[in-house]
């Protein structure tokens, strides 16, 4: 079974994303054994909906995010999850404060560390337009595709 958990900031716009691209093509792939959750380093969101314009723009290309609800990383997700993949450095910088040990650290990777991508970060959408919130789609759903290894 692999366990994936997604970080962002406030678990309102990349984390829940990338969760809801993955539940979507796992369904749509008919994969099994994988586990996929999100959080927020913050607690600004808790309990929160993704964000209306994450929403929005997922529920264009299909997939729906409406049942989300965001919560925040704890300590406990290093023994919950095998693999944690955040949005950017700052998310990492945060997580990687709450390690205690080597095996934990290596657990944690920047989402688009794991092929090439012309972004190194997922930019933080929060304060842009509809166009940035496109952006992250199109970066979350390729990562997500690479990260689950379909074609
Ligand atoms: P996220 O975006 O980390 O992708 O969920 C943000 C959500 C909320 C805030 C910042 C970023 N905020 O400052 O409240």
């Amino acid at each position: 079974m692999r366990k994936i958990l997604f970080v962002c900031l406030g678990n309102i716009c990349r984390s829940p994303l990338a969760e809801g691209i993955c539940l979507h093509l796992i369904k749509e792939n008919n994969l099994n054994n994988i586990l996929i959750d999100s959080a927020g380093t913050a607690s600004y969101h808790v309990n929160e909906a993704p964000d209306k314009r994450t929403i929005a723009n997922a529920k264009k290309h299909n997939v729906n995010l409406s049942q989300l609800k965001a919560r925040q990383f704890n300590a406990s997700d290093f023994t919950l999850f095998d693999e944690i993949y955040v949005m950017d450095n700052s998310n990492y910088r945060n997580v990687i404060n709450l390690t205690s040990n080597t095996t934990e650290k290596e657990k944690v990777k920047l989402l688009l560390s794991i092929d090439n991508f012309e972004y190194e970060e997922v930019p933080d959408p929060y304060y842009g337009n509809e166009n940035d919130f496109e952006k992250v789609f199109q970066l979350v759903y390729k990562a997500s595709t690479v990260l689950l290894g379909i074609k």
